[in-house]
């Protein structure tokens, strides 16, 4: 089969990942026997610098042109000592979200056996970890109201759910959980706001069409502690969107090994898929960071095609690197293999060869 797949490096170590997860891409493409046409656009910060705004409108044609979008990591600190800024790189992709009807973040929490002394909890507390957050991204606080406040002497920002924006996400993280343990958590703020109340509601109704997943309910500050206490009692987890986003990076510290984490950003048509961790402008071009984050977020896009086979050997290698020790120095001081090394055996362990690196990069 041909698919389209935009790649949006971005900034900072952004265009050193994507190359190693194309790697990967053309991998499977070699053993399945698929064609994937690649097609890059320009977002965030280095967008900026060109075209004065962080989501150029040839970006916006190129991932509306394709059937799934991958994206490096975006943001430079230059932007973060003007916090007011009016074109700031992550507006990127808050525009591109909105575009391409993005309404549902989703977050896998996978703990590498091999890696659980990296958790700053200890070992008891996050055995059997297996958490699927699904975030709503398309609406609340992010999105309202955003013209008029920062006018007058007074700001605000409104979060505003509709039913229909709440039910949408609300049946894929049903859908999920029927597929894993069966339990959805709905965190709110019930017992304060409004918006939270609707989402109780709809969420409750629609829990009928689901009877073998089990919903239970928390409020947000207690769940906060709960993710920290006790990881491995969630399931899936749902939640509106300025929660999500804390919530989300919290949990993603569990495992000690953020560089390991992806994230899928779904709509009707459309979507997207990255690593979650940032630009790491520091370690840019030094053939350091960590790529298996963007790596397995290629494989959240393989199973979006519903390429489940493709995924899993994706899946399989990354296992393989991450036993062997064939790791970036973020998880072992003592590793002397970088970015390409690491890229180059994941993509070389699809392809069927054997596992011997060269370390001369050749
Ligand atoms: C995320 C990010 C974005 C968000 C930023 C970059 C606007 O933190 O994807 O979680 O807050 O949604
Ligand atoms: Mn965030």
């Amino acid at each position: 089969m041909k698919y389209k797949i935009a790649l949006l490096p971005g900034d900072g170590v952004g265009e050193e990942v994507i190359q190693q997860a194309k790697k990967c891409l053309e991998a499977v493409e070699e053993v399945f026997h698929h064609e994937f046409i690649f097609q890059i656009g320009v977002i965030g910060a280095k967008a900026i610098n060109t075209y004065e705004t962080a989501l150029p409108k040839d970006t916006l044609r190129i991932c509306k042109n394709s059937d799934a979008i991958l994206v490096g990591t975006i943001g430079n600190h230059k932007f973060n000592n003007n916090p007011v800024a009016e074109v700031r790189p992550e507006h990127g992709l808050i525009q591109l979200r909105k575009e391409l009807g993005l309404y549902a973040n989703i977050r896998p929490l996978r703990i590498f056996p091999s890696l659980v002394d990296k958790s700053p909890l200890k070992a008891d507390i996050i055995k059997g970890t297996d958490m699927l957050i699904f975030r709503e991204l398309s609406s609340g606080i992010y999105y309202q109201n955003k013209e008029d406040a920062t006018k007058a002497q007074s700001a605000s920002d409104v979060c505003k759910y509709t039913e229909e924006e709440i039910s949408r996400i609300a049946h894929l993280a049903f859908k999920a959980a029927k597929n894993r343990n069966n339990r959805v958590t709905l965190i709110d703020k019930a017992n304060v706001l409004n918006s939270s109340k609707l989402w109780r509601k709809v969420v409750r109704d629609i829990a009928q069409s689901y009877p073998d997943v089990a919903l239970e309910y928390q409020f947000v500050d207690h769940a906060a502690m709960k993710m920290i206490a006790a990881p491995n009692r969630y399931d899936v987890v749902l939640t509106e969107n300025m929660f999500g986003d804390i919530l989300a990076d919290e949990s993603s510290m569990i495992s000690g090994a953020v560089n390991t984490l992806p994230s899928a950003s779904v709509g009707e048509k459309q979507a997207l898929f990255q690593p979650v961790h940032g630009p790491y402008t520091e370690l840019k071009d030094k053939d350091l960071v960590n790529p298996v984050a963007t790596i397995l977020a290629t494989a959240m896009l393989l199973e979006h095609f519903r390429l489940f086979e493709e995924a899993m050997a994706v899946r399989e290698a990354v296992d393989k690197s991450i036993a062997k020790g064939i790791v970036t120095k973020d998880l072992d001081a003592n590793s002397q293999y970088g970015t390409n090394h690491v890229g180059d055996f994941i993509a070389n362990h699809i392809l069927g060869h054997d596992d011997r690196i060269n370390m001369n990069n050749e």
